[in-house]
This record gives C-alpha cells, sequence and structure tokens, in this order.
C-alpha cells in the first residue's frame, strides 16, 4: 500500500522523487523518505506525517544525486516513527532500499542475521532486505546487485515489491517484484528511466511503460533495462503505451481530488460509454472481452468478486446481468471468497471489479478462480495492472486517474461497465429483442447529462451539510437496485468524515435497527419515483415516527416527498436500471461537504490508503 519512485538519468534525482511522490501519497502517508547516491555515498532523509514534513527537511538540507529512490509509507510492521520511515540503509551503509508488502518471515530472517552479528535500526520487516543483499553482495554475489537482491528475494515468504540502490553502483536500480503487494511500472524516458509502484507517479515525464510480473527483477540504467526470472530467465516485455495525460492527474480549480473526481462524471462517464455502443444495433461493443456467442451460451452462472466500493458496484451489476441476461450472479467480497471453497467450472465466468487492479484480495479471488477453470474477466481503471494483464477478457473503466482515496468516479464507471457487460451477454445469448435493447442504448446515451444534472444538487447539499454535519450516527436506507446505493453513501460518509453510518435494505430496518432511531439519527432514504417508491414512503413514515431526521433524495416533480421527509435533495426522472449512477452523486458530494464542514483530510483520510495491497 506504500508508494515508490526511483529515477536514474541526467537530472537531479530528487524533485522528480518528490513530485511523483506527491502524486502517491494517497497510497499512503504515516512517513517518508528519498535517498540519493553522489560522490560515492548514500544521502538520506526521512520523516514522519506527510510529504510536506519531508518537503521541508529537504529544503532545509538539499540533496543531490542523479539516482535516488523514494517512498510514502503505510505503516504495517514498526509505528510510524523517523527510525521506521524508508528508505533503510545497510549496516555498512553499502545498501538502501525501499519496499512495498509485508516479509512473512522477517523475524526469522532477523534473528538469523542479528546472529551473524548484523546490527538493526528499525522495528520495520524492511529492513531484513537490505541487510540480506548486503550479506549477499559480499559472500556469493560478487558485488553484483541484481544476483544478491535475486538472493535475498528467494529467501523471502509473503508479496513484495522492491527497488534497490548500491553506492557503488550509481549508475543502476534493481527492482524486483513477487506476489501482488503492488505494481512495478518502469517508465521508459529519453537517456533516462523511471520506476513507481503507481502510473500517475511519473505520467508527466513518460507514457511508455512496462510492468513487471510476479517473480521478475530489473536491472534499470539511463540508457536502458534488463529484465528477467528471479530463476534468471531473460524476459522481453511488451511495453504500454498509457493513454492518460498527466493534466487529469492535478487537482486543476478544485480543493480536493475528491472534488474534482466527483465533479469529473459527466466527462468520465462519456469516456466510459465512447465508442462502445452501436446505438442503431442496440449493441455493446466489448472486443477485449474475448466473448463468443458460443461461450456466452455455455455460461450459466457469473460471479463478481470485489473489495469494498467495486464490491457495492458489483451489488448493482447482479441486477444488470440477471435482468438483461438471465444470467445467474453472485456476488462476494475479494476477501471472502477463497475461503470457502467456492464451487467453479468452466462454465462460470468470474469478473473481478478493481479501479486499481491490484487490491490485493480481489487478486487472490482471481487466482482462486484460475485455478477452479473459471472465465476470467475483470473491470478496471488502471490500465496494465496486474487484474487486467491476468483476465481472459477486460472492460476498462476510462475514468482516468483516481486520486482520491474515496472512491468516486470508478463506482459510476463501473456500473456502466458492467451494464454494458449485462448488454453484450444479452446480444449474444439472444435475451433482448432489438428493440430493448435500442431502448437500453438509448438509455445509456442519457447518463453523462442526467449525472451533470444531478451534479446541480451541490448548493442544496452544501446547506444540508451545514445541519447534519455535527450528528455522530447516520442510517442509510434503499430498496431493490438502490440498496446498494445506500452502503456506498454509507461508506462515503465513513471514510473521508469518521461518522458512523450504516448503510441498511430499506426492509429490513424494522428487523433491528429502526430501534436505532431516534431524533439525533439523520435517515437518508433513496425514495426515487420508481416500482418502490409506495414501499419507501412506509419506511420514510416509520423513521419520522421514530423522531429521525429523514433526507430523502427523490425525483424532480415529487411534491407529495416534501410532507413526509425533514430534507429533500432532488435528482431528475431517470430509467430505473440507470438509477444507481444519477443517485449516488449527491450521497458523495454529501460525505464529501460534511467531511469539509468537520476539516476532515477528505483526500487522506486516516488509516486509509488507495490501494490495498495487503490481507
Ligand atoms: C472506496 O472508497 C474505498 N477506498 C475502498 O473501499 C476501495 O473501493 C476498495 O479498497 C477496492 O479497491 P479497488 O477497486 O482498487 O480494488
Amino acid at each position: 500500500m506504500c508508494g515508490i519512485v526511483a529515477y536514474i538519468g541526467s537530472r537531479e534525482a530528487t524533485p522528480i522523487i518528490l513530485d511523483g511522490l506527491q502524486r502517491l501519497e494517497y497510497r499512503g502517508y504515516d512517513s517518508a523518505g528519498v535517498a540519493t547516491i553522489d560522490q560515492g555515498e548514500i544521502h538520506v532523509r526521512r520523516d514522519v506525517g506527510k510529504l510536506i514534513n519531508l518537503r521541508l527537511k529537504v529544503q532545509a538540507d538539499p540533496l543531490t544525486g542523479k539516482i535516488g529512490i523514494g517512498h510514502t509509507r503505510w505503516a504495517t510492521h514498526g509505528a510510524p516513527a523517523e527510525r521506521n520511515a524508508h528508505p533503510h540503509v545497510s549496516m555498512d551503509g553499502e545498501f538502501v532500499v525501499v519496499h512495498n508488502g509485508i516479509v512473512e518471515n522477517y523475524l526469522e530472517l532477523k534473528h538469523e542475521l542479528m546472529a551473524e552479528g548484523i546490527e538493526f535500526k528499525s522495528d520495520t520487516d524492511t529492513e531484513v532486505i537490505v541487510q540480506l543483499i548486503e550479506r549477499f553482495a559480499h559472500n556469493g554475489a560478487q558485488g553484483n546487485l541484481t544476483e544478491a537482491t535475486r538472493k535475498a528475494v528467494h529467501l523471502m515468504r509473503g508479496a513484495h515489491a522492491i527497488v534497490v540502490m548500491n553506492r557503488n553502483k550509481p549508475d543502476e536500480l534493481v527492482t524486483a517484484r513477487v506476489g501482488n503487494a503492488g505494481g512495478v511500472a518502469i517508465g521508459l524516458g529519453e537517456h533516462e528511466n523511471f520506476i513507481a509502484s503507481d502510473i500517475p507517479a511519473i505520467l508527466e515525464h513518460t507514457r511508455r511503460m512496462i510492468f513487471l510480473e510476479s517473480r521478475q527483477i530489473a536491472t534499470v540504467t539511463a540508457q536502458g533495462f534488463h529484465i528477467q526470472t528471479l530463476d534468471g530467465n531473460p524476459i522481453k516485455s511488451e511495453i504500454h503505451t498509457i493513454p492518460w495525460d498527466p493534466v487529469s492527474a492535478a487537482k486543476g480549480e478544485f480543493k480536493h481530488f475528491m472534488q474534482k473526481e466527483i465533479f469529473d462524471q459527466a466527462r468520465s462517464l462519456t469516456d466510459t460509454i465512447r465508442g462502445r455502443v452501436d446505438f442503431e444495433r442496440g449493441e455493446a461493443l466489448l472486443p477485449d472481452l474475448n466473448l463468443t456467442a458460443e461461450q456466452a451460451k455455455a455460461l450459466n452462472r457469473l460471479v463478481t468478486v470485489a473489495c469494498g466500493t467495486s464490491y457495492y458496484s458489483g451489488l448493482v451489476g447482479k441486477f444488470y446481468i440477471e435482468h438483461l441476461a438471465r444470467l445467474n450472479v453472485e456476488v462476494d467480497y475479494g476477501s471472502e471468497y477463497r475461503y470457502r471453497d467456492p464451487i467453479l467450472d468452466d462454465r462460470t465466468a468470474v469478473l473481478a471489479i478493481t479501479q486499481s487492479g491490484e487490491t490485493v484480495d480481489t487478486l487472490a479471488a482471481m487466482e482462486e478462480a484460475r485455478e477452479k477453470k473459471a472465465t476470467l474477466w475483470s473491470i478496471v481503471n488502471t490500465i496494465g495492472s496486474q487484474a487486467m494483464r491476468i483476465s481472459d477478457g477486460y472492460i476498462t473503466m476510462n475514468a482516468g486517474p483516481e486520486i482520491g482515496v474515496a472512491s468516486t468516479k470508478a463506482f459510476t464507471a463501473s456500473i456502466v461497465d458492467q451494464y454494458l457487460l449485462a448488454l453484450a451477454l444479452a446480444q449474444l445469448r439472444e435475451t433482448l429483442t432489438l428493440g430493448q435493447r435500442r431502448q437500453y442504448t438509448h438509455d445509456l446515451s442519457r447518463i453523462p447529462d442526467l449525472v451533470g444534472r444531478a451534479l446541480e444538487t451541490e448548493p442544496v447539499i452544501k446547506e444540508l451539510a451545514t445541519a447534519l454535519h455535527h450528528y455522530t450516527d447516520f442510517l442509510y436506507l434503499g430498496r431493490g437496485i438502490n440498496y446498494p446505493i445506500a452502503l456506498e453513501g454509507a461508506l462515503k460518509l465513513k471514510e473521508i468524515s469518521y461518522i458512523h453510518a450504516e448503510g441498511y435494505p430499506a426492509g429490513e430496518m424494522k428487523h433491528g435497527p429502526i430501534a436505532l432511531i431516534d431524533e439525533e439519527m439523520p435517515v437518508l432514504c433513496l425514495a426515487l419515483k420508481d416500482n418502490l417508491y409506495e414501499k419507501m414512503i412506509s419506511q420514510i413514515e416509520q423513521a419520522k415516527a421514530r423522531g429521525g431526521i429523514v433526507v430523502a433524495v427523490a425525483t424532480e416533480g415529487d411534491t407529495v416527498i416534501q410532507s413526509k421527509a425533514d430534507h429533500v435533495i432532488y435528482v431528475p426522472e431517470c430509467p430505473y436500471l440507470l438509477s444507481p449512477v444519477v443517485a449516488v452523486i449527491p450521497l458523495q458530494l454529501l460525505a464529501y461537504h460534511i467531511a469539509q464542514r468537520r476539516g476532515a483530510d477528505v483526500d487522506q483520510p486516516r488509516n486509509l490508503a488507495k490501494s490495498v495491497t495487503v490481507e
């Protein structure tokens, strides 16, 4: 979950690394550090807390060098203290490492190294790596950094991504990846090269990237790179050209990335749909899914695996695929899936939904599916990510980089992707008529405009945030296709404002949570004009009868609701199946403005990280 950036070339490394880390700070912000090599010495600056502390330290005490590595930390082993911040230097000061992942057997290795007289300066598992590298460089690898790193990695259990430097070899960086602790992208420049855990860190310098697979190690110089497996077999890797532009990874006129990303949705959803629909024939065009009519007809089940917001997106997608393609869908948490010995076969498709494409729990569920011979699909935002690479077919979200830790535009994009998937399956399985397909594709074409209109609720929501921000418990209720939106709305509020919020299927309220409702509890009800409207009204009556403060998200023109709820947020009338995409917009805005009112750190909420690469 940590962020890594490294540079080698003819420019000063530190500013490039610090700017890169700034773009990765969402990955972890317990501490940050940078190391360079200059005049045969390793120079390190580290500090606890956010990157700004490190920047100030570097300003006061600059460090030079044309090769360097940097890190933002999300603490696993060892408290967020300076001594535990990366980069970590070996005992004799020859080697320095940054690391993402967990060395599961670090205690065993540490004791072994200590018995050999090696002294440790931190409480981290990472320090073991650099001490092992130094030990092998002196004994067995004859000073060869790649060889010493390979030997060290062979001894380490767990999943890792590392970058190492040797003060005696200021012309090479070595990076290795094992398992799914996070990606390693090698960015290719002109007489300079870059390494990063995440694309946005180095996007302003190059769009040409190579991604290390698990159990690969690369030696990177200013002029080139050499990749091999950990067993020493050379690898020829594909060079990907990343379509994102650096500007889309910047905040622009917005105060926070989250706010920018919420407002980006009318645009991002246009990109999600663009070029993928033949409106005349009512068809979804998804060539990267590699799906044939024969396969589509042979399927008897689809299992969606995902975590957090992506999981809630999967709950919405279930409605689409079952309703349009008449295919049975189960949705499971990536973190739970492999622990229940799931039944899978070649008639099952497993669909992973993941913005980052590197959530370790989702990747583990995908591996389970792969082993059990299911067809493996993914919906991903990060081009070239592990999830995309290991899938038989994929659909990209095309949402552009999502930096805010709280996911917003990836949520709506992944819902629309599932709508497209359902249409593609429906046409191949022949479950819809041409007229129906045309209607559904026409509905989809309205989405960017409807989302744009839902964003106009912001002034009302700002006022609401002023009225509600001091409450400590919220209940979110939804029914049918908008039940997952209640879950997502509550998650957004929890994540960024630290208010306790529960999402619940509205009909279940009377089976327990109703006991919580009193005049201190705002109850947010998704009460759009659909087939469940009457039932939602009766839930609202029940909440009101217990003194709850009811906030309704309702359809424009519904005047009845004003007499039932304390506050009403109107969204435009929209097609039932696509209503979650519209209804979630005010909930994202509400969470954002409540968090703002409470002075919370919206883009970097405490304890969280954007890509969750530990189990
Ligand atoms: C969303 O706001 C969260 N920060 C989190 O739940 C996230 O959706 C989850 O970790 C899954 O991430 P992924 O989509 O990158 O796999």
